[in-house]
């Protein structure tokens, strides 16, 4: 997808800015504080109908306003004309509206497949460090965009029975039978999860090989998928085996509810023997090869939204970055302080936009050089 067109309506201090992205690259550049990480989370709502900052709403909506707004015209793979896509948050009532070509939807996991968004932010970097849960949503997100149909209906059912089964072992007085019903409906929906991540990541490993290739001089790094339980056993021996220990805690210790991505350098844990920088370079390995699959395996590309690179990378892990984006042939929105960090990382081929944003308003430098001279010749005037 690209988008087109946006307006964005009272999204933290942005009270109303409408620009026109470029297809390839847009840098919104910015002092701090000035609305440009605000700007993604817009983005961001438009696409998922949630910040990447929070779950609330509140901390969202522009102090003093009872509702966000952001309205967009997508390019989308499956359609002829761009499609006017709307999300609006509301502070009192916290409902969502989502209207979608002049249809209302109700499910932000209709409008998540329809708008694909990874972003790389200082808290994707965290991802390795983080709870296996990041993880879990990590092989998920690619799994929901890659295998569509059958992998949510597969992942809600599971959810259900594992809830069910969490609840009644919660009781304490359980009967066999009663549990045996539950873990059947877990143990069937458990197993297609897994297949489906299983089949994801091993679709997935040779772009992260690759991309860490161009990124960085790590050569031994390995990345596995542990599904949640003994890969020798079957689920429903383990549920049986631990039936006891779940009881008495009063939840269920195995199944997809525990998978996990492995990743480590030699023998060890990368987590034990790499560097921070090194870290955040597999870290962006794994993103950039969710993009790619994505690209090559459907017709629909994702968006990049790529937060405050420069206090992350230094310059040649960034341009590296940047290279890598360009040549995947998507649409990026990446932010940054100083206009001049990121205006050499781009080929002439792409088109990059630079918008400053300043105080929450977006402006279109449709010269930056020019732009950039005029700044450094009022600079020389004033001293
Ligand atoms: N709900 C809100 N209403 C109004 N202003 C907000 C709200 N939340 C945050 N801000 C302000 O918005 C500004 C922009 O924040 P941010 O987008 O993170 O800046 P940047 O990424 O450019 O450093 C900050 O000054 C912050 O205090
Ligand atoms: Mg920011």
């Amino acid at each position: 997808m690209t988008i087109r067109k946006l307006t964005i309506t009272d999204v933290r201090n942005v009270l109303s800015a409408t620009f026109e992205p470029s297809a390839d690259v847009n840098v919104f550049f910015g002092e701090n504080g000035s609305g440009k990480t605000s700007l993604l989370e817009a983005i961001h709502i438009l696409g998922v109908a949630r910040s990447f900052r929070t779950p609330k709403v509140k901390p969202v909506v522009r102090a003093g306003a009872e509702r966000l707004t952001v309205f967009g015209f997508v390019d989308h793979a499956d359609r002829k004309q761009p499609l006017p896509v709307g999300v609006s948050k509301g502070l009192l009532d916290e409902n969502t509206l989502i209207r979608v070509a002049g249809e209302t939807l109700y499910s932000s996991s209709e409008l998540a497949y329809l708008l694909p968004l990874l972003v790389i932010n200082p808290d994707t970097f965290k991802l390795l460090e983080g709870s296996p849960g990041s993880r879990r949503n990590f092989i998920d997100w690619g799994v929901f965009h890659v295998k569509h149909d059958v992998f949510l209906p597969a992942w809600k059912s599971m959810q259900k029975a594992l809830k069910q089964r969490n609840a009644l072992l919660r009781q304490g007085r359980v009967s066999e039978s009663e549990l045996s019903a539950w873990n059947h409906e877990f143990v069937a929906a458990a197993e297609q999860v897994d297949v489906l991540r299983k089949a994801h990541i091993e679709q997935l490993l040779p772009y992260f090989y690759t991309l860490l290739e161009k990124l960085s001089t790590l050569r031994d790094i390995t990345v596995s998928y542990y599904r949640g339980w003994d890969k020798e056993m079957a689920l429903s021996d383990v549920l049986a085996k631990g039936v006891s220990r779940d009881l008495h805690a009063g939840f269920t210790h195995s199944g997809p509810q525990r998978a996990d991505l492995k990743v480590r350098s030699g023998k060890s844990s990368a987590i034990d023997r790499l560097s921070r920088g090194q870290l955040k370079m597999v870290v962006c390995a794994l993103k950039l090869a969710q993009g790619a699959l994505l690209a090559e395996t459907t017709a629909n590309k994702c968006v990049f939204l790529v937060d405050d690179l420069s206090s992350e990378l230094d310059v040649s892990h960034r341009k590296a970055l940047c290279h890598i984006l360009q040549q995947m042939n998507i649409q990026v929105f990446i932010t940054c302080v100083d206009q001049d960090s990121l205006t050499d990382c781009w080929l002439p081929e792409v088109q990059c936009k630079m918008f400053h944003v300043k105080q929450g308003q977006v402006e279109w430098i449709e010269n930056p050089v020019r732009a950039m001279r005029q700044a450094e010749s009022l600079e020389i005037e004033h001293d």
